[in-house]
Formats: C-alpha cells, structure tokens, sequence
C-alpha cells in the first residue's frame, strides 16, 4: 500500500481537517497539563532541509520527540543530495530507515517527486508553492480561539505566495470567503485560484480587501530563493503594509496572522505586530500542536 503524504493542505478532506484541529486542541491541552503522549513512541521521523529555518525544525524536531519518537536533522549540505544525487534515490534508501520524512525544498515537483518514491509519508514543510503546515496552524490558532471557518472573511496582503497558495486550498476546504490583495505582476498561479471557485477574490486594493475581514494576513515580500529580487520587490509592494490603519478597515476583532519571520516596517508596522489583535506568537507555538497532531494521523 502506498504511503499517506501531505504535501498540500487539501491532501486532507474537510472533515479530517476539522478532526485535525481538534485533536491539536487535545495534545495542545495535555502538554499545558504536563500529560505525555507517546504515540510514537520508537518511530522516526527524517527532517530534510534545502532551506533555513526556525519554527519549522523546532516544532517538528519536539513535537516528535514528545510523541515519544525521534528527530533526525538531514541538512542537504551535509548529503550526497547536496553533491547531485537524484532526489528519487535519496527518497528511495531514506524512506528505508525512517517512519516519516519533512521536507522544506524550492520547487514543489523536488517533494513529488521524493514522495513518489517514498515508502513512508513525507511531509511538506515549505516548497516555493505551498506551507501547508503553517495554514494548518494559522487554522488551528482561529479554530481554537473563535470556533469554526465557515463564512468568515480573510485578507491576504501581499504576495500571491506559497502562503496565499496554501491559504486559497484552505478557503475551498472549509469554506471561507479569502480575498487576496497584491500587485499586479505578484498574483497567486491562476491554477491553485480557479479550483478554489467563489471562495477566493484576487484584487489590487488592500483596504477593500480588508474590510470587514475576521483575520488580516501577510507574509514577507521576498520569499526564500527570491533574495535577488528584494530591491524590486520593496518597490513593488510599498502599499501592500498592514498598518493600523489597514487593520481599522478590518472587523474591531479581527486577528493579525503572520508565518514568521517578519520584517516590521515592511510587510508590516511593528505597532501591528506587537498590537493587541496580533496572534503570531500563539501562531508559532501552535506549529508544534498542529503538526503533533499530523504526524499522529500519518505515522500512527
Ligand atoms: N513560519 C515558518 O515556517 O518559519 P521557519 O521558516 O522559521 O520554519
Ligand atoms: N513565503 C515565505 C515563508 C517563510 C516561512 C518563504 O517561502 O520564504
């Protein structure tokens, strides 16, 4: 039998979706209550960076070890991945020797194509298309604190990027309304927008985009691999800020969600993210419950 992967946020049907926030609600409760779960307990789990990162190897590297499992760091500098050995070959004798395997890579065909050679699930921790362990945890942070999706409104302000991708396969799956406000040239792939149908709106106007909205989000103006096009970009996205005036637009309670790490006085003002309606701290512990969860579904 083939392995369960999730490479996308809508690998998983609606209902396992919602069974997935719950249950990070649960582990969430019992790390709170100092209660163990080692569910995992002897199982292994490969983390295999082609990019840096912070939450992303943390979370996953505890999350793991608090399952009762294993952690195993894989840096590509440090594999015959990084001298030119074939991603499928590398998936193929991996897949081998562990019970699971998180990937953060650049182009999303690297990890289909890992994943197709696989025989244990792999994870997707960031490609240059899709995060869909961090969408999941932004869900899970507004599930937890305000309940259901259904029929909320939610603002992306930037980049039509591997979030605002991951963020459209959400809209879809729990039905939400997602309007998404970038600069012409910057648009989420028409593709990933088309299957989301009328639950995602691509704009130009940020304010008109947030308004009224429950969340208001957004995630840096240059990606990991895109350091080259920084200069332009800045010039690019000067009025795709959220700033408190951008967030007045927004409903009185709305959140402000951001994946980390973020660069106050671009992307957005330090006044809104350190301000009352900011969740990101909360966003970036919550990796660790979210993916706990995950990796239960998919190594248990
Ligand atoms: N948000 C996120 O994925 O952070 P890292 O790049 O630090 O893993
Ligand atoms: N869009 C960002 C997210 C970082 C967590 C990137 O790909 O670099």
């Amino acid at each position: 039998m083939s392995p369960r992967h999730f490479l996308r946020l809508d690998d998983l049907s609606a209902a396992e979706l919602e069974a997935l926030l719950a249950r990070a609600g649960e582990l969430k409760k019992e790390r709170r209550a100092g209660q163990g779960h080692p569910v995992l307990a002897g199982r292994i789990l490969g983390l295999l960076f082609e990019k840096p990162s912070t939450r992303t190897r943390v979370s996953f590297e505890s999350g793991i070890y608090q399952l009762g499992g294993y952690g195993m760091f894989l840096s590509h500098n440090d594999m015959q991945l990084g001298r030119g050995e074939p991603i499928g070959d590398t998936a193929e004798v991996v897949s081998r020797m562990v019970d699971g395997i998180m990937i953060r890579t650049f182009g999303h065909e690297r990890i289909t194509e890992f994943a197709a050679a696989s025989h244990v699930p792999v994870i997707n921790g960031l490609t240059d298309r899709f995060h869909p362990c961090q969408v999941l945890t932004d869900l899970f942070t507004w599930y937890e604190l305000r309940g259901s999706m259904a029929g909320r409104t939610v603002a992306w302000i930037g980049d039509g990027n591997n979030m605002a991708h991951s963020w459209i396969n959400a809209a879809r799956l729990l039905d939400f309304e997602l309007r998404i406000a970038c600069p012409e040239g910057f648009d989420p792939e028409p593709d990933v927008v088309a299957a989301a149908g009328s639950n995602v709106q691509v704009l130009r106007d940020p304010a008109q985009a947030a308004r009224d909205a429950d969340i208001v989000t957004t995630d840096v103006w240059a990606s990991m691999g895109q350091e080259e096009e920084r200069a332009a970009r800045e010039r690019a996205f000067g009025a795709y800020r959220v700033d408190a005036a951008l967030m007045g637009a927004a409903k009185a309670d709305a959140m402000f969600m951001h994946c980390l790490p973020a660069h106050r006085g671009e992307e957005v003002d330090a006044e809104v993210l350190e301000g009352p309606q900011s969740v990101v701290w909360e966003e970036a512990e919550n990796r660790l419950h979210a993916q706990k969860a995950l990796m239960e579904l998919l190594m248990g």
